[in-house]
């Protein structure tokens, strides 16, 4: 299996504010990687460049905004001729109640999670391409790709769409030397997480999870699951007869009576 070391690469890394983006930043940057880190927080963003200022520039952009497509990308060409390696990690999470349906809140997810992405790649598919080193897109989806499940109608969906989108590009960037890799994390403690009132099986430390990340991205991995018990049982309930997926799903639905 192929091994390309994440190191000495020219990286650009989104949702590096906060939780997995930004463990992951500080590990790259550990590893003697250049970095243009993004997120809407330019607090955060600066404080991590001051950790190695000569190693680290900022983009500060709002993925879920249409204008940010020229704005990425011409600050991208401003800081670089060439980008080797984009994480497109910058994700938000909101869960639907069906009591109070609202649309806007599926809006405001897929416009993060699937739209932002895209803006991502068109902002830097041209740098990409003129890497010479073995060109990686990496992608962040989740487990909850994996099946329907509760609340998760907006999350579930933009996830799912993840990867299928990047499926796709993963096919069409193939000619062009673009490798494409999805990272579908369990569940993994984060601001993002902190929030949420239900237990998490399986829940793992973001230190443990980045680790996984950039183990399965050297090795170029299309995709990159975990934690295993996680991924196993989920994967199992997705491969039930539709009647036992149903039922499962169901015993996860909780009762707000
Ligand atoms: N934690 C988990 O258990 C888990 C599991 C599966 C998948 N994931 C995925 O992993 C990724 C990282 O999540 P996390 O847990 O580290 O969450 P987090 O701590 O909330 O970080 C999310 C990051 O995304 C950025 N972001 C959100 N909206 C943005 C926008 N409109 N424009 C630019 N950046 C934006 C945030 O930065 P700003 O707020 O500064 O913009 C932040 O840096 C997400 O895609 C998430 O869906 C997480």
């Amino acid at each position: 299996m192929a091994h390309i070391p994440l190191e000495n690469r020219t990286v650009w890394i989104t949702g590096a504010s906060s939780g997995i983006g930004r463990s992951m930043a500080q590990k790259l940057i550990q590893s003697g990687n250049r970095l243009i880190i993004t997120a809407r927080n330019e607090t955060a963003l600066t404080a991590l460049k001051q950790s190695a200022p000569d190693q680290v520039e900022v983009v500060v952009a709002d993925i879920a905004d249409s204008n940010s497509i020229a704005h990425m990308r011409e600050s991208l060409r401003a800081l670089t001729d060439h980008i080797d390696t984009v994480i497109l990690n910058a994700g938000t999470c909101e869960y639907l109640d069906v009591s109070n349906y609202d649309t806007d809140l599926v809006e405001r997810v897929i416009q993060v999670n699937l739209l932002g992405m895209s803006r991502c790649i068109q902002a830097s598919l041209e740098l990409l391409k003129s890497s010479s080193k073995h060109p990686h897109i990496v992608g962040v989806s989740s487990a909850a790709a994996l099946t329907g499940l509760p609340r998760a109608e907006a999350y579930g969906a933009s996830k799912a769409a993840v990867v299928s989108f990047l499926e796709s590009l993963g096919l069409d960037l193939n000619r062009y030397g673009v490798d494409v890799s999805i990272i579908y994390p369990g569940f993994v403690e984060t601001p993002l997480t902190d929030r949420n009132d239900f237990s998490m099986p399986f829940l793992m430390d973001v230190d443990t999870a980045v680790s996984l990340m950039i183990e399965g991205i050297e090795k170029r991995k299309i995709k990159i699951t975990f934690p295993r018990r996680l991924i196993w049982s989920l994967k199992l309930m997705a491969a039930l007869p539709e009647k036992l997926r149903f039922r499962a799903g169901l015993s996860m639905v909780r009762n707000t009576g």
